[in-house]
């Protein structure tokens, strides 16, 4: 079962006018995160949202140190995990997240293991490497690529997977609190989200209900529907959303060059199903010919340098206005959540 942090909090934790005069970083939010000081930063989060069309921007993650969203999580994890003592750091990543890893372990200077599945594009091993890590690649998926870790990797590593510790989500979670403030408190009717191990959304979710305790929402306030988007080739998720079940079930033989989203067996696969329904939200499954054109098609009308994940968010958010399950004049904010260039 997924740790959670839990904090006290009322309408004097962190007030929105003392948060505007802070770092544009994500470690504005400090009080909301579980580190007072002496955070491992290179200055992730604060990512712009880019106007991409009537009523829908892009919160383009590719802005973050080395070039995705997991730099969120990475800050929060490796900052804790250092003021803990921790010696050694090891994850398994579909390549952005291992990226994210071995920066932040070398801006702590801690040794760090990442396992990839061997598919990996070279430019996610190759950074890894600059960086100092050691690698492993791995013949599978990234749940193989655990697997091999637990059974491998170095003993006194302390373990940052997904969602097998508490403060990935943590740092991911500043996505929303920033989407507040930039949005100038009113939240998007709809969020459009690529989910694999689901951290992004589930850490969103959590900040909703925490800006609830804080007075930032009003009790009763709607929050965005919640729009899970995978690939046809590997969609737990919104599997088990569309038949109705509470838990995903592993998903056998999983494909798409989306690798971000090729994660068979999320571990919090049910927490992401649970903040689709609490939300009113949905999931999309995009077939594997169409990532590419919609990745193109946002690239080319908008300047963002878009990665596949975020290439299928746009090509659900297209399915899910032509069916009218985005009504006109809703605002939309989709996320593109790394950077398209590491790909090859
Ligand atoms: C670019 C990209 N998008 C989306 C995801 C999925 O992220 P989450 O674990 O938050 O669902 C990943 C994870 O590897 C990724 O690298």
């Amino acid at each position: 079962m997924p740790l959670r942090v839990v904090y006290r909090l009322d309408h004097g934790t962190m007030p929105r006018k003392a948060v505007q005069g802070g770092p544009t970083s994500l470690w504005r939010y400090q009080a909301v995160l579980p580190l007072a000081d002496g955070e491992v930063t290179l200055s992730e989060g604060w990512t712009p949202l880019v106007p991409a069309g009537d009523d829908v921007w892009v919160k383009d993650e590719a802005r973050n140190p080395t070039g995705s969203f997991k730099a969120r999580g990475m800050s929060a994890a490796v900052s804790v995990a250092a003021a803990l003592g921790a010696r050694a750091l090891a994850a398994p990543s579909a390549g952005n997240a291992a990226g994210a890893l071995a920066a932040y372990g070398a801006a702590a200077r801690l040794p760090v293991t990442v396992a990839m599945p061997d598919d990996t594009p070279r430019p996610f091993v190759e950074e890894c490497r600059l960086y100092g890590a050691e690698v492993a690649l791995v013949p599978g998926t990234i749940s193989d690529a655990g697997r091999w870790l637990r059974a491998n990797g170095p003993a006194d590593a302390f373990d940052v997977s997904t969602l097998r510790e508490p403060y990935r989500v943590e740092g991911k979670k500043t996505m929303a609190y920033e989407l507040f403030e930039q949005c100038d408190g009113v939240l998007p009717d709809v969020i459009v989200y690529p989910t694999g191990g689901g951290t992004g959304l589930v850490g969103m979710w959590k900040a909703f209900g925490e800006m609830r305790a804080l007075g930032w929402l009003a009790p009763d306030a709607r929050l965005p529907r919640m729009v899970s988007v995978q690939a046809v080739g590997c969609a737990p998720v919104a599997r088990a959303f569309e038949t109705g079940a509470e838990r995903t079930e592993p998903w056998p033989d999983p494909a798409t060059r989306a690798y971000g989203l090729r994660v068979p067996a999320p571990i919090g696969g049910f927490l992401c199903v649970r903040a689709l329904r609490e939300t009113g939200g949905t999931a999309v499954t995009v077939a594997e010919e169409a990532i590419g054109p919609a990745t193109a098609r946002l690239a080319s009308t908008t300047g963002v340098d878009v990665c596949p994940e975020g290439g299928a968010a746009w090509a659900a958010l297209e399915v899910l206005r032509d069916r009218g399950w985005i009504a006109r004049g809703e605002r939309v904010v989709l996320f593109n959540t790394g950077t398209g260039l590491k790909y090859r």
